[in-house]
């Protein structure tokens, strides 16, 4: 008589954790090794501008985040801090000795922008070989043909972590919630490229539990903390938590119930130390990239 096997469902009691603070570290690492190669090959010390209006806390915190990541690469910072009056014009005269500065390899400007500033003018300014943060159009527009130069550190620090879990994206269905220029729309292409099937769910997605309900991959940039139940995600599911919120107490917490989710989830991000340092690692990445192409993207 043959043996038969009984077939038991797979019961995840416990995701395991994409880990983006070792990742990133790992990635920082080899940013510095690849700089210091760069400069003994007679390259020039990469310079990163970053530039600050305003005096959000947050945005505080990551730009000097930032800064300090580029010092740790060998990456020289050119910080730029202006106050939260300064007209448009004065943003982009400044951007214009940015891009003509022989200096300056990358330039980011941090998001958000205050209100009498148009942000795709400010955007569009940035000379794309040197948009290390992948927003301007044409950088944009390459990510979409499938083509892509300098990519959004969000997304490509997510897809990053994808690939070290070798998660393959092909024939899944991912679902990306939020729809920013920053991180929903970039991650949406990225994952297309990987050969996801992808859905963008935004403030207007009807039923968006019945959908989440159905992801294998799921993407979560919302910025509201909790927005994702655990009981919403499909057991074995794929859960990347962008969303870093602070609370009244202090705390860190993401978009997603981490404590449910991990009990349906196969493998998760954890809030801090998911997503968010593989953002800045990315960036070094970039940096480095746009002073070895000089200002002159590759086609
Ligand atoms: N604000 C929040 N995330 C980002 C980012 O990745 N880049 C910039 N420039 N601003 C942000």
């Amino acid at each position: 008589m043959q043996a038969t096997s009984v077939e038991r469902p797979v019961e995840h009691t416990s995701a395991r954790l994409l880990d983006g603070r070792g990742l990133a570290l790992q990635v920082r690492a080899r940013v510095a090794a690849e700089v210091a190669e760069h400069i003994a090959h007679g390259g020039k010390v990469p310079g990163l501008a970053v530039v600050l209006v305003g005096a959000d806390p947050a945005s505080q915190v990551y730009v000097q985040h930032k800064i300090t990541a580029c010092e740790e690469a060998g990456i020289r910072s050119f910080s730029h801090r202006l106050c939260a009056q300064t007209s448009e014009a004065e943003l982009l005269a400044l951007l214009d000795r940015l891009n003509a500065d022989p200096q300056v390899h990358g330039i980011l400007v941090q998001l958000p922008l205050p209100a009498q500033i148009n942000v795709q003018r400010v955007l569009a300014r940035i000379q794309p070989g040197k948009d290390v943060d992948g927003f301007h159009p044409e950088n944009l527009g390459r990510l979409a043909a499938g083509f892509p130069a300098l990519r959004p550190c969000t997304p490509k620090g997510c897809m990053r972590l994808l690939g070290s879990a070798q998660i393959d994206c092909r024939g899944k269905l991912a679902v990306v919630i939020g729809a920013s220029t920053i991180v929903g729309r970039p991650m949406a292409l990225e994952l297309l490229h990987a050969e996801a099937t992808v859905v963008v769910a935004h403030k207007n997605t009807r039923d968006l539990p019945n959908l989440v309900r159905q992801a294998d991959i799921l993407v979560v940039a919302t910025g509201v903390p909790g927005l994702v139940k655990g009981e919403w995600i499909k057991p074995g599911a794929v859960v990347l938590d962008v969303g870093i919120n602070r609370l009244a107490d202090g705390t860190l917490t993401g978009d997603v119930c981490f404590a449910e989710a991990r009990t349906r989830a196969s493998w998760i991000t954890p809030v801090p130390g998911g997503v968010g340092p593989m953002t800045i690692a990315c960036l070094l990445e970039n940096t480095l990239e746009a002073a070895q192409n000089g200002c002159f993207a590759a086609v």
